[in-house]
């Protein structure tokens, strides 16, 4: 059973390449961004949480993340056959509460897949981004807030799974579908 985690910036590309992976693949995709912003619009009490915290740039704290993690993995039965973690884990909590729960399941993390861009790229095309779609965290003062977030509390996680051999660096620019060629190469060597 795969359990890929997809790590990289804001705008690296992590919900491109998992809808990608979940078609060949079969996994069942997890993208803590979507489940927040699945709630913000429901209006629930984590929604209006959560909604303070992303309209910053901020991650939302550790607990509420994991404790949502933990629900979306025990209400869906098709998790069990594997899944892509798309923006979770954030921090070494958040990744020491994924192998903890994965244990538990008799599982572990295949592979972490690092979509590696250049901070220039991840900028514009965010803007363009927030130009369509209207993501009200796709503007230019969170865009810098989040990059910040990423380099000073995400980045560790990279030598966390590095030390793990888990990491797999992808080379994030390109087309889409290059990158997803160099991703399939690491996944069907696991
Ligand atoms: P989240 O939704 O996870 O956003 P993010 O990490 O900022 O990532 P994005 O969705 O912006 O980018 P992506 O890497 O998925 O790229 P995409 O494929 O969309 O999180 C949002 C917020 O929620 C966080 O800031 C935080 O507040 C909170 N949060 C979420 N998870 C959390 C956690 N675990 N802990 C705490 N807080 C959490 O691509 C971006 C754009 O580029 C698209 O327009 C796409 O079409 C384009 N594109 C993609 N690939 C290419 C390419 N190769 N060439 C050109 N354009 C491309």
């Amino acid at each position: 059973m795969l359990n890929i985690v997809i790590f990289g910036a804001p705008g690296s590309g992590k919900g491109t390449q998992s809808d990608m992976i979940i078609k060949k693949y079969g996994l069942f995709h997890i993208s803590t961004g979507d489940v927040l912003r699945a709630e913000m619009k429901n209006g629930t009490e984590l929604g209006k949480i959560a909604e303070g915290y992303i309209s910053k740039g901020q991650l939302v704290p550790d607990e509420l993340i994991i404790d949502m993690l933990a629900k979306v993995l025990d209400s869906n039965e098709e998790t069990k056959n594997g899944v892509i973690f798309d923006g979770f884990p954030r921090t070494i909590p958040q990744a020491e509460a994924l192998k903890a729960m994965l244990k538990e399941r008799g599982a572990e993390v295949s592979a972490v897949i690092g979509l590696e861009v250049e901070e220039e790229e991840l900028i514009d095309r965010l803007i363009k981004r927030g130009q369509v779609s209207g993501r009200s965290d796709d503007n230019l003062e969170t865009i810098k807030s989040r990059l910040d977030v990423y380099h000073n509390q995400t980045t560790p996680l990279k030598d966390y799974y590095i030390n793990e051999k888990k990491y797999k660096a992808i080379h994030g620019m390109g087309t889409i579908e290059s990158i997803f060629a160099a991703i399939e190469k690491e996944i069907d060597n696991l």
